[in-house]
């Protein structure tokens, strides 16, 4: 059987509105250098598996999302699906990979492969280190 994807309201999916927010407190992170640097502390969103953020704004060239996978592992993949509407990404809790908040919906691997959907070519991910109780995400 095929992944399922996360039950979204058809709204929230035709004006692209995805289910991951902004972290609740804005300053529990930081970027420098093309390293971003999540401070676990100040993000609950991450402490269990499926919760995420998104980061966005600021001096960071790209939108990304970090999350939680379903095996405890920390992740992050620029946030920007590669189907032409170019929508944010959520993690699909219990199915090990993400997916387009779109109406089309594409999914993808943790690794980056496309899964499903019409998304042309595979998503960005980026290494992510836990040290202490931050992590650490190289951009470049
Ligand atoms: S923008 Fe993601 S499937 Fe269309």
């Amino acid at each position: 059987m095929g992944k399922q994807g996360l039950k979204r309201g058809f709204i929230n999916r035709i004006f692209g509105v995805p289910a991951t927010k902004t972290p609740q407190d804005s300053d529990c992170w930081s970027f420098r250098d093309g390293v971003i640097t999540v401070d676990l502390g100040r993000a609950p969103e991450l402490s269990k598996p499926g919760g995420s953020i998104r980061l966005e704004g600021g001096d960071l060239p790209e939108r990304v999302l970090v999350f939680q996978g379903d095996d405890g592992t920390y992740r992050a993949v620029k946030n920007r699906c590669t189907h032409i509407g170019h929508r944010r990404l959520d993690p699909v809790p219990g199915q090990n990979c993400v997916q387009c908040c779109s109406v089309n919906g594409s999914m993808y691997e943790y690794d980056g492969a496309n899964l499903k959907g019409p998304a042309p070519h595979p998503i960005k991910t980026y290494q992510v280190v836990k040290e202490d109780n931050a992590l650490i995400i190289k951009l470049a």
